[in-house]
C-alpha cells in the first residue's frame, strides 16, 4: 500500500515509520520545512526510543521519505492519514481543528484516484464528517471515503504500542474503505490483534472515552493518596490491594503530582466541551479536570510546607521536568506549575532532566540546568522529584546526602524507599504514604 502521512510529529512520524515496517511505502509530510530538512538528514526531531534506527533502516530501504509538499504523495496514495495537532482552542476548551481542516482542504486539491482519508489525530465526534464535507465541496467528483483510526500509542513506548497494540479501532462506512484499512493493518492479524470496526462517530468517541477513563483512574488514586496521607495508610498498598482485582486492574494507579502531557489535559477538556454541546454533560470528567488542575497547583505548596512554610532563598534541586519519563515532551507537564511557583516563592531552582532540558529551557526561563542528577542535588536545601525517569531510581542516596546542603527530599513520584531514606538521615516526604511514627 502507498500511504501519505500528513503531519510528522510524535504520532505521524512513529505511525509512518511503523507502517513502513509493515511493508508499506510511506511519505511523511510536514509543513515545518526545518523539521523535514532534519528528517532528510537522518536527524529525529523528537526523543522516542528506537525511532532513529527504524527511520534510518526504512529510509535506506526506500520505503520511507519526507516532504513538505503533499501533492504527489497524496495523489499516489491508497490512504492519506491526517496526524496533525489538535491542541486546545483558546478560551473554551474545545479542540482546535484548524490544522485538521486545513489538511483536509490541501488533500482535497491533491486526490487523484480512489483514496481513503483517515483521521489519526484525536478529533471530536463529527470531525470525520466535516472532513468529508470539505473534500466533497472542493472536489465533488473526487473518489474517496473518510475513516477514523484513532491512535492509542504512548510516548516513550510508542513503537512497541504501535507494533503490538491492544487493539486497533477503525471507523469506516464503506466496504471499500474497510478493505483498504484491513489491508494496511494486515500484519497485525498475525499476532491476533483485535480489530474493532465501527462507524466513524463511534471511533471518534472511543478515543476520548479511553483517555478520559485513564485520566479518571489517575485522579482517583491521587485523591485516595491524599486520604492515605491524612490517616496513616500507604497508597501503594491500597493500589495493589484494589489493582489485583481483575475488574479494576493495576495500571494507572500510581499517585503523583497530577497528569499532564500532550493528550489527557486537552482531550478531557475537549470531551467535556463536546458533551456539553451535545447536552450530555460528562460531570465526572469535568470534576477530574478540576481536581487535577488544583492538584498540580498544590504540589509547590507541598514543597513549601515541607520546608517549614517558605522556600525563600532556598536552593531547590529538581529531578525531572518532562510530563513523564522517556520523552522530551513538556506539554502541560506538572513541572510547568511547580517550578514557577517555587521561583515565585523566592527559591533558586536547579533542574536536571535526561531528555527534556532543551524543551524546558523555552518554557521555564530563569532556572539553572544541571548536567547530572547529582549536580542538581549539589548544595540543594531540598530535592524535588517531579518525573520518575528510570535512572533516578538508581541514584545512590548516600551520595545525594553528601552533596546536599540539607538532606531533604520531596518525592512526588515515590521512587525512593521512605524507610531507607529516613534511615539514612533524610527528611523525606512522598505522596500518599504515612508519616514516620514518632
Ligand atoms: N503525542 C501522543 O502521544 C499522541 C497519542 C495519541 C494521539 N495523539 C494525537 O495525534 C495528533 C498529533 O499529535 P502529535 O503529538 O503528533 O502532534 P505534534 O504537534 O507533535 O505534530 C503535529 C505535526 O503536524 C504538522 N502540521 C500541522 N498542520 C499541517 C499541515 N496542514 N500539513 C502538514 N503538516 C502539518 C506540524 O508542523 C507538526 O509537526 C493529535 O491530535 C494528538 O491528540 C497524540
Amino acid at each position: 500500500m502507498r500511504i501519505a502521512m500528513i503531519g510528522s510529529g510524535y504520532v505521524g512520524l512513529v505511525s509512518g515509520a511503523c507502517f513502513t515496517q509493515f511493508g508499506h511505502d510511506v511519505i511523511c509530510i510536514d509543513r515545518d520545512a526545518a523539521k523535514i530538512e532534519r528528517l532528510r538528514k537522518g536527524e529525529i526531531p523528537i526523543y522516542e526510543p528506537g525511532l532513529d534506527r527504524m527511520v534510518a533502516d526504512n529510509v535506506r530501504a526506500g520505503r520511507l521519505a519526507f516532504d513538505t509538499r503533499l501533492e504527489d504523495a497524496v495523489g499516489n496514495a491508497d490512504a492519506v492519514f491526517i496526524a496533525v495537532g489538535t491542541p486546545t482552542r483558546r478560551g473554551d476548551g474545545h479542540a482546535d481543528l484548524t490544522y485538521v481542516y486545513a489538511a483536509a482542504a490541501e488533500i482535497a486539491a491533491a486526490i487523484r484516484g480512489y483514496t481513503v482519508v483517515v483521521t489519526k489525530s484525536t478529533v471530536p465526534v463529527g470531525t470525520g464528517r466535516e472532513v468529508a464535507r470539505i473534500i466533497r465541496e472542493a472536489r465533488p467528483a473526487a473518489e474517496f471515503d473518510v475513516a477514523s483510526n484513532p491512535e492509542f500509542l504512548r510516548e516513550g513506548a510508542a513503537i512497541e504500542d504501535f507494533m503490538k497494540p491492544d487493539r486497533v479501532v477503525i471507523g469506516v462506512e464503506s466496504q471499500r474503505a474497510r478493505d483498504v484499512m484491513a489491508g494496511i493493518y494486515r500484519p497485525l492479524n498475525l499476532i491476533q490483534t483485535p480489530m474493532v470496526f465501527t462507524n466513524i462517530e463511534t471511533a471518534e468517541v472511543t478515543k476520548y472515552a479511553g483517555n478520559a477513563f485513564l485520566a479518571t483512574k489517575i485522579t482517583f488514586i491521587n485523591e485516595i493518596a491524599d486520604l492515605c496521607e491524612k490517616v496513616g495508610a500507604d497508597v501503594h498498598d491500597v493500589a495493589r490491594g484494589i489493582g489485583l482485582d481483575g475488574r479494576i486492574g493495576r495500571k494507572f494507579l500510581h499517585p503523583g503530582p497530577g497528569f499532564g502531557g500532550s493528550c489527557f489535559p486537552k482531550d478531557t477538556l475537549a470531551l467535556a466541551y463536546t458533551a456539553r454541546e451535545a447536552n450530555a454533560p460528562q460531570t465526572i470528567v469535568e470534576q477530574v479536570i478540576a481536581v487535577n488542575d488544583a492538584r498540580k497547583k498544590r504540589m509547590a505548596q507541598k514543597v513549601v510546607d515541607f520546608c517549614g512554610g517558605s522556600v525563600n532563598d532556598l536552593r531547590v534541586g529538581v529531578l525531572g521536568l518532562t510530563f513523564k519519563p522517556n520523552t522530551d515532551d513538556m506539554r502541560d507537564a506538572p513541572s510547568l506549575d511547580i517550578v514557577p511557583a517555587l521561583k515565585a516563592g523566592g527559591a533558586k531552582v536547579v533542574a536536571f532532566d535526561p531528555e527534556g532540558m532543551n524543551e524546558a529551557a523555552k518554557l521555564l526561563p530563569g532556572i539553572e540546568f544541571a548536567k547530572t542528577a547529582y549536580d542538581a542535588a549539589t548544595d540543594a536545601d531540598v530535592l524535588v522529584v517531579i518525573t520518575e525517569w528510570h535512572e533516578f531510581r538508581g541514584l545512590d542516596p548516600r551520595r545525594i546526602k553528601e552533596v546536599m546542603r540539607q538532606p531533604r527530599i520531596v518525592d512526588l513520584r515515590n521512587i525512593f524507599n521512605p524507610e531507607e531514606m529516613r534511615g539514612l538521615g533524610f527528611a523525606y516526604e512522598g505522596v500518599g504514604r504515612p508519616a514516620p511514627r514518632v
